[in-house]
């Protein structure tokens, strides 16, 4: 019998730089909530998630105070890091240190600013890759033409034939995902996938969603509303 868990892990210890609001984007509210609430709340609602592992800095413990109340299925660690691969590796060190991972179980490390991840990208995820070694990634192929760009011009048009842009959740085991992340240099690792690859593993690219989209820039926040929107029609 399988009795490996699914553990979500929210990096949510960014600064929100490129967003530029006066606090870090997870933490403004639309539609009542904070994009961080409603982050959490896709994966309160699905029974095969166990755990939500919430990755805060500790600079930010004004805006958190509100989840100390939060079910008892999502707890909030502070150990945010200086980039978002040290905040997940701390994150993924506490967990598994604490007792509240097995090696075994599955991490699905999703960012906090992904607030509009819609259920069934997350089920294919847990059924394509749940049971599987080298886990996987949500993911879509590019759609649009590639450019390469020089001063402002193109310098070539880019092939996109096999290219897939990678979204979060991204499934590993616990041991892999802190292996992976126990190299010394975490610089230019932006995803947890490009980590394992250095392995020599190579995840599952599994179908994500458009809709998926990561609250990046300040236009970002009209589709996101719009898709909060959406989704509240139909839960
Ligand atoms: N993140 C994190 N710790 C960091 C940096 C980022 O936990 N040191 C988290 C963010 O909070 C976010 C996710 O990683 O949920 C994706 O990162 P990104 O969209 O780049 O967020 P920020 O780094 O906050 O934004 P920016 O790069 O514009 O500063
Ligand atoms: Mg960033």
């Amino acid at each position: 019998m399988n009795h490996r868990q699914n553990i979500v892990l929210i990096p949510a210890a960014g600064s929100g730089s490129r967003f530029g609001a006066a606090k870090p984007k997870q933490y403004i509210e639309i539609n009542g909530k904070t994009v961080l609430q409603h982050t959490v709340d896709i994966f309160e609602r699905q029974p095969q998630i166990a755990r939500i592992a919430v990755i805060v800095s500790p600079d930010c413990a004004a805006e958190f105070a509100r989840f100390q109340t939060a079910s008892a299925k999502t707890q909030i660690f502070a150990v945010g890091g200086d980039t978002r691969a040290q905040t997940v590796k701390n994150g993924v060190d506490t967990l598994l240190a604490q007792g509240l991972a097995q090696p075994d179980d599955n991490i699905l490390v999703h960012d906090a600013a992904r607030c509009c991840l819609p259920p069934e990208a997350l089920q294919r995820l847990l059924a394509t890759a749940a049971d599987r070694p080298e886990g996987g990634i949500l993911a879509v192929p590019v759609a649009d033409t590639l450019k390469r760009g020089q001063s402002g011009a193109i310098a070539a048009t880019v092939d996109r034939s096999g290219l897939w842009q990678a979204q979060t959740p991204q499934l590993f085991r616990a041991a892999l995902l802190q292996q992976a992340l126990s190299v010394s240099d975490l610089n230019g690792i932006t995803d947890e996938a490009s980590a394992v690859e250095k392995l020599g593993v190579r995840p599952l690219l599994v179908a994500g969603d458009i809709r998926n989209l990561k609250l990046t820039l300040p236009q970002d926040e009209y589709l996101v509303r719009l898709l909060l929107n959406a989704a509240e029609q139909v839960v």
